[in-house]
């Protein structure tokens, strides 16, 4: 089975439990969008009212000011994978409480199983949460932090949830400073990329040699 059909079969799966805390006060799941081969992975806090109306995460003002920061930095929406950590709609939009966020992380995990991206960028404290507990995002956005997960090591980089950006400001101007940041940290992880690729294919023919 390849990505596309892992996440597809996981999502009918997350469809049929309807033991997910949230399911029954939203419309229909939003399980995720977007490249499953990305190395590079989005996770929001929980779907809000146009996200349950649509089935997609990040499509109402939150998400186009998402889109915009990511053209700034050349990232196409489509060529990166979106999801959150809770995948029904909170009633009211409210927070989604400890034992929520867990109901839906084994499913989360399963998501960044699949996916296995090198980066994974969090929008928000509960998304930051899961990977730096105990941290502030007003002390790391912005930043790398190498975690471990579940086997796997994996950068990770806070920032700021959108809809906080829309609130503050100050928010905004480090929101878009952070993705600022982000672009050079993706380039810098090329780089990295090529560097080992090379490593590893010096002393080989060309025909031997990795093209990816
Ligand atoms: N906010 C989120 O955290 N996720 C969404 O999908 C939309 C808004």
């Amino acid at each position: 089975m390849n990505k596309t059909e892992k996440l597809q079969e996981l999502k009918k799966k997350m469809e049929a439990d309807d033991s997910l805390p949230l399911k029954k006060g939203a419309t229909r799941l939003v399980f995720g969008v977007g490249n499953p081969e990305t190395e590079i992975l989005f996770i929001g806090e929980g779907p809000g009212y146009w996200e349950d109306v649509k089935g997609e995460p990040f499509v109402g003002n939150a998400g186009k000011l998402l889109d915009q920061v990511l053209r700034v930095i050349s990232l196409a929406r489509e060529s990166v994978y979106i999801t959150n950590v809770v995948h029904h709609r909170p009633p009211e939009n409210r927070d989604p409480e400890p034992s929520e966020i867990a109901a839906y992380g084994k499913y989360l995990d399963e998501i960044i199983k699949i996916i296995d991206p090198k980066i994974i960028v969090t929008l928000g404290r509960f998304s930051m949460g899961k990977f730096l507990p105990g941290t502030y995002i007003s002390s790391i956005h912005g930043n790398t932090h190498k975690v471990n997960w579940n086997g796997k090591e994996i950068t990770v980089v806070p920032m700021y949830h959108p809809a906080a950006a829309l609130r503050n400001g100050n928010v905004m101007f480090l929101f878009k400073e952070d993705f600022k940041k982000l672009s050079e940290i993706l380039k810098q992880a090329q780089e990295e990329k090529k560097n080992k690729t090379s490593e590893k294919d010096s002393g080989k023919t060309p025909e031997q040699m990795s093209l990816v």
